[in-house]
């Protein structure tokens, strides 16, 4: 078998995390092909939570090897942390985690050039990024004057990064921030350089020779298709190709060897950050959403903004990932609701819409057109198999699969791994 990929088909979010561990079972490498610690994704195993950021959330089932990717960008400060943090709650990493040698790394100006380049866009232009550094170390990478993994092995690495440090500098002071003290910076580098050295490889060539062993190979997607630098509510975007095409440029793994796609598709949507999310609700149903599925960013902690579901976005979503099959998420978090929309186009200057609209003022503009279902009104929180639902939460899937095009393989009912009810035929399970 060769590989897979696993993609969030909204804004983020959409549960990644959780499903990326229950499908890690059987699977040997999970592999990251975009993004960077931007990312948050929950693993809740029995009392414990993991939250990772930067290593592919497969590092929690012992006998399963995870990849950073050369599409990602990699802040080295942020990855020993985590690193840090899994060992001292007994992950081992040693031999089973692999950093990219190409990947570009985020330095500390990175983030404050972030930080920076938000605090001079006007209200309205904002796009709330989550301060990482991810959008200046792209730009790097695109302008050709990025950092790599590989450099870090380079005995011209102290000199390449303080050139850099002098330039950042000279930036920041035009945005009037403050410089950046370039010893501190350098003896910081220089010894997280050390701490990873171990685990950098040429990961190109692992992979390529994994596939060829017969090894089966997960991608984790990060952010989701919304966010997606080409696909996306752009400029209210994240910087990366975080749809399934990135998985070959991101990975070194060629196109014709990524066999299937899964969407992991929330049951409702949620937004971090700024730009338009046409089903957004301001009021007590979305703060019922914000409460009952914990809807706070797992990697900054803001509130999500949250709403109905958005058929537009999903059946956009199925369209440019080919997505085979849905794991659709966070049912159990729409058991108390007594009447359920469902939005099935858009209507925007008295024309009615079926498409997501390139210009995100125009998606700005968009008033959702919604249908009715009737809500289950019970808990299924502990429901395990599909015989076992509500009739009225199948017929809601059946919609949802109805509207989209696509069927559901897997359906999520809560955090855990438990939680979760596997179809027949789900094509990433066999
Ligand atoms: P990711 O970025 O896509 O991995 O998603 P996050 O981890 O940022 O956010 C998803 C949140 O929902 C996490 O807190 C998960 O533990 C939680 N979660 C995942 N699936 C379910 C589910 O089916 N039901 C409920 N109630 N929570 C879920
Ligand atoms: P996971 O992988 C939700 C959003 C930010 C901001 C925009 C750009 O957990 O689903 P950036 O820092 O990437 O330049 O910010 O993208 N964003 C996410 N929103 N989930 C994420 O990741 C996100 N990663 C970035 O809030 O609006
Ligand atoms: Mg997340």
């Amino acid at each position: 078998m060769g590989a897979k990929i696993l993609i969030g088909s909204q804004w983020g979010d959409e549960g990644k995390g959780k499903i990326i561990d229950v499908l890690t079972q059987d699977i040997d490498w999970v592999v990251r092909y975009q993004g960077g610690n931007n990312a948050g994704h929950t693993v809740e195993i029995g009392d414990e939570q993991y939250i990772l950021h930067l290593i592919p959330s497969g590092i929690l089932r012992t006998g399963t090897k995870c990849v950073i990717g050369h599409g990602m960008v990699v802040d080295p400060l942020a990855l020993k942390d985590e690193m840090r943090d899994l060992e001292s709650r007994g992950i081992e990493l040693g031999g089973r985690l692999l950093i990219s040698d190409r990947a570009h790394l985020v330095m500390p100006y990175h983030r404050m050039l972030d930080a920076g380049n938000e605090s001079q866009l006007a209200d309205g232009e904002k796009i709330g990024t989550t301060k990482r550094g991810i959008g200046p170390t792209y730009a790097d990478k695109v302008s050709r004057t990025g950092l790599r993994v590989c450099d870090m092995l380079d005995p011209e690495f102290e000199k390449m990064l303080r050139r850099r440090i002098v330039s950042s500098n000279k930036r920041l002071r035009v945005m009037g921030a403050e410089s950046m003290d370039a010893e501190r910076i350098v003896s910081d580098i220089l010894e997280v350089s050390e701490y990873l050295k171990p685990f950098i490889a040429d990961t190109i060539a692992l992979l390529n020779r994994a596939m060829r062993a017969g090894d089966k190979i997960l991608f984790e997607g990060a952010q989701g298709t919304m966010l997606d630098i080409d696909y996306g509510s752009y400029p209210f975007v994240t910087s990366s190709s975080s749809t399934a095409g990135g998985a070959a440029t991101g990975t070194g793994v060629p196109p014709h060897r990524i066999e299937a796609v899964l969407g992991v598709l929330k049951a409702y949507t949620t937004r971090v950050g700024e730009g338009p999310m046409p089903t957004e609700l301001d009021d007590e149903m979305g703060e019922m959403l914000r409460s009952e599925g914990g809807e706070y960013g797992a990697t900054t902690g803001r509130p999500r903004r949250c709403g109905w579901f958005d058929a537009v976005v999903a059946r956009y979503s199925a369209e440019v990932n080919g997505i085979d099959s849905w794991a659709l998420t966070k049912l159990d978090v729409l058991d108390n609701v007594e009447t359920i929309k469902i939005c099935t186009a858009y209507e925007v200057d008295g024309e009615r819409l079926e498409t997501v609209p390139a210009n995100a003022r125009i998606l700005e503009k968009c008033v959702p057109v919604y249908e009715e279902m009737d809500g289950w009104q019970t808990s299924i929180s502990e429901v395990s198999t599909f015989e076992e639902l509500p009739a009225k939460t199948k017929a809601y899937i059946a919609r949802l699969e109805e509207l989209t095009g696509v069927e559901a393989g897997l359906l999520s009912v809560g955090p855990r791994r438990s939680s979760t009810i596997i179809m027949k035929d789900c094509p990433f399970t066999s």
